[in-house]
Order: structure tokens, then sequence, then C-alpha cells
């Protein structure tokens, strides 16, 4: 037995590009439909964008002081696991695995499939449903082969790839200055006229904005692997969300120095409607870098999905099979094969808006958990040493937002969608009894 271990090798610069590169990636090119058209008017979705980042921001002030505190790897399993004990970390690890992670690998492939096809079909609008869903699940076959086949090409696949995010956001920013500059401002003329957002429609338009901010706790799953966390974590933490906030932001303003909000609301892939406008021959070149950027952030995700049945199985509660590494490669072969299996099934109904729901839904039902232990440790062992303390409002307006954000669209319209989403959740349970209640003992991972 040779217990595979992390090496501490990520810096603040390697910290903040890991952040950045999970959190830049489909979302702003795809998310802004759904925040306009729940917020009603471009004044609206503005701020909910904004409120966006400062929600995530919040977010990952809290991780901050929980990482320092418990410096372990596994994101929120090691903090849910020593604040509420083995079932709701349990619960999480299966949520991941069934819920989490296979649907935001296949969000990711619709977007990567409708901008991969923009170019040959000339016009966004007139690509197949049909091509979609095919390019998508290619897509998703190609990520798990990848991710099985060797660590370092995905590695090296992200970081290549990396390049394509920053490189169409920045097109679109300096396109966005200029047309300012030449007076485009009428879209931004009486800028809150609009229907007013019901509670539903606001919860709506946050799932789909904190969907492009997603990702600000993936540093939090590789603490172990952090040259001096304590420093590290909450510096890289605060620098991403501020570069993030500020190039969506810009880029938000951007696309209505081109497009009005009925524009944007009929187009489906934003970015691609927007160079139509202002590059000329150079058209291709944003569906190109946006379908590179995707394609980055899928491998990266498919393999943080490793890394949660790696701390799960280190506490008996994952099989060992799904913690298995391959032998010769390394990689956590059979945890990435049943995320990309599960994904597949979710190409099928070929519904982004309602596999964001999910997604966010079970996503902040966790971020309310793990937020409250911070103000849960806080009064439980007030002494315990914390690198990083944050100040008391932080924690407690972010688990409120949280805890509103799960729980307002239920009262306000129930649907079936969040019954089938808990009840996917709790069915883990049935696994935890026979399995892992019965026998939690720590086991190595084998080689
Ligand atoms: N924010 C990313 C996007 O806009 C999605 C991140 C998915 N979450 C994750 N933990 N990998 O596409």
């Amino acid at each position: 037995k040779n217990e595979v271990k992390l090496k501490r090798q990520v810096g603040l610069i390697g910290g903040i590009s890991l952040i950045v590169g999970t959190i830049i990636g489909s979302g702003i090119f795809i998310s802004p439909k759904g925040v306009f058209q729940n917020a009603g008017s471009v004044g609206a979705g503005l701020l909910i964008w904004f409120a966006c980042g400062l929600l995530s921001t919040f977010g990952a002030l809290c991780y901050a002081e929980l990482g320092t505190m418990i410096p372990k790897s596994g994101g929120e399993f090691p903090i849910l696991l020593e604040a509420f004990g083995p079932i709701p970390a349990y619960l999480f690890a299966w949520t991941a695995a069934v819920i989490l992670k296979p649907s935001s690998l296949c969000l990711l492939s619709l977007t990567f499939a409708k901008y991969a096809l923009t170019p040959a079909y000339g016009n966004c609008d007139s690509v197949p449903e049909l091509s979609t869903k095919f390019v998508a699940a290619s897509l998703i076959l190609l990520v798990v082969f990848i991710n099985c086949f060797s660590v370092k090409l995905s590695t090296k696949v992200v970081t290549f790839f990396g390049v394509g995010k920053i490189l169409s956001l920045v097109i679109i920013i300096i396109a966005g200055i200029v047309r300012l500059c030449q007076g485009y401002t009428e879209n931004f003329q009486n800028s809150f006229e609009g229907p007013t957002p019901g509670i539903r429609e606001i919860t709506m338009a946050f799932y789909q904005g904190l969907w492009a901010f997603d990702g600000w706790n993936q540093l939090n799953y590789v603490v172990e692997e952090l040259k001096n966390p304590y420093k590290t974590l909450p510096r890289a933490l605060i620098a991403s969300l501020f570069i993030v906030t500020g190039l969506y932001l810009l880029t938000n303003v951007s696309y209505f120095t081109v497009l009005s909000l009925d524009n944007l609301l009929q187009s489906p892939a934003v970015a691609s409607s927007f160079g139509s406008v202002v590059l000329g021959f150079m058209v291709w070149i944003i569906p190109l870098s946006v379908a590179a950027s995707v394609f980055g952030t899928c491998i990266g995700s498919c393999f943080t999905a490793g890394r949660i049945s790696y701390a799960a199985a280190r506490e008996g509660h994952f099989n060992q099979v799904l913690a298995m590494i391959h032998v010769q490669r390394y990689t956590p072969a059979p945890a990435v094969v049943l995320n990309g299996l599960i994904a597949l099934l979710m190409v099928i109904p070929n519904d982004f808006d309602s596999l964001v729901n999910y997604y966010s839904f079970a996503t902040w039902a966790f971020y309310f958990a793990t937020s409250i232990t911070v103000l849960y440790f806080r009064y439980k062992m007030p002494d315990r040493h914390r690198p990083v303390k944050v100040p008391i409002f932080v924690p407690i307006i972010f688990s409120a937002s949280a805890l509103c954000l799960v729980v307002a669209p239920i009262v306000d319209n129930p649907e079936i969608q969040y019954l089938v989403a808990v009840l996917t959740m709790l069915f883990g349970l049935v696994f935890y009894f026979p399995f892992v209640h019965f026998k939690v003992k720590s086991q190595t991972i084998r080689k």
C-alpha cells in the first residue's frame, strides 16, 4: 500500500489562476440572457450581476476562515464532517457525485456545442437541436477520456485553454470601450424601465448569474497543496473575485453597447451576436475562444470530481472502487467515468435553464450548510485558532442569502423539480447505512 500524498506546490499566482480559471467558463457567455430576462431591465440586470459578485465574495471570505481553521483538502467535506458529523458530509459527497459534477459538466458541454457550431451554421439560431446534443455528448466522452488518460495532459490542457477565456473577455471589453467612446450609449438610457421582477424571477436571475461566478470554492479543495495556506488562501480568494467581478461587469456593459435588451434576449449565444456586429471578418474568433475556454473548464471540473471521491474515500465514506486510482495512469478513472455517464443522460433533454436550477438549488443548499458552520464554530469553539477571522456580518449575510436562494423558489412556486432534487440527495442514504455506517474506518486509496 502506498498512500497517494499531495505536495504543497500551489502559490498565490497558481491559486489565483486556479480560481479564475474555474470561475470563468460558460456563464459569462450564456447566462446574461437568463439574468436580464428575469431582471426585466438593463439596470436591474447589471445590479444583479454586481450582487452575484458580492455574494460570491462573501462566500469566499467564509471559506477562507473555514479553510484556514480546518486546513484539509476536499472543500465542504471535511468542514461538514467536523461540524455536523458523517451524515451531512456523506450527503455532500453523494450529491456532488450524482448531481453537481455531472450537471456542471453537461451545462459546460452544451455551451461548448452552441458556440462551436455557430461558425459552421453561420448564425446561431439555425443550429439544429440534434447537432448540439451530438457535439455535447462527444465532448463529454472526450473529456472523460482525457481525464482518465493522464493527469499531466489534463492540467496542460487547462492552462493552455485558460488563455482563451481571458482573450475572449478582453476582446469583448475592448470592443465595448471603443463603442462607448463612439457614443453608442442608447441602451443605457432609462435603464431601469421594465417589468418589476417578482421573488421567483429574482431568484432565477441570481441562479443564472451565480452559475457564472460558481467555482469560488475551488481552492478549498486543494488546501493541502497550498504553500503557506494561511496567507495564500485568503489573498488568492479576494484577488480572484475582485478580478472576475470587474471583468464580468465590463463584459455585460460591452454587450449593451452593441445589442439592445431584445437582441440579447433573442440570441442563444450572446458573445457571437456581439462579435458579428463589431468584429467584421474576425467574427470566428469569439465562438472559437469561447469554445476553448469552456473546454478548459470542462477538463478542470471533471478533474475535481476525483478529488471529492478521494476525500470521501479517505474517511471510508465512498466505495473504494469509486476512489480507486488507475494503476499506471494515477487518474481517478471510475469516478470520472461515472461523472461522464450521468452527464450524458443529462444532455438528452438539452434544457439549460432547468439544469442550472437543479445545480444551483443543490449547490446553494450546501453553501448554506457550510457557511452556518462559521457561526456554529464561533459559538462552540470561540478560542480555536483562526488565522483568518472575517467580520461576523459576512457569514450572517451570506448564510441568510443562501437560505433565501434555496427556500424562496419552493415557497413561491413549489415545483416538482425541487422535490426530485431533494429526493435524489436523500436517496444517497440508502447506500449510507448498509455500506458506510457499519464500517467507517479509514481506508487508504488503493494504488
Ligand atoms: N462558473 C463556471 C461557468 O461559468 C462554472 C463552474 C462550475 N463549477 C465548478 N465547481 N466547476 O461556466
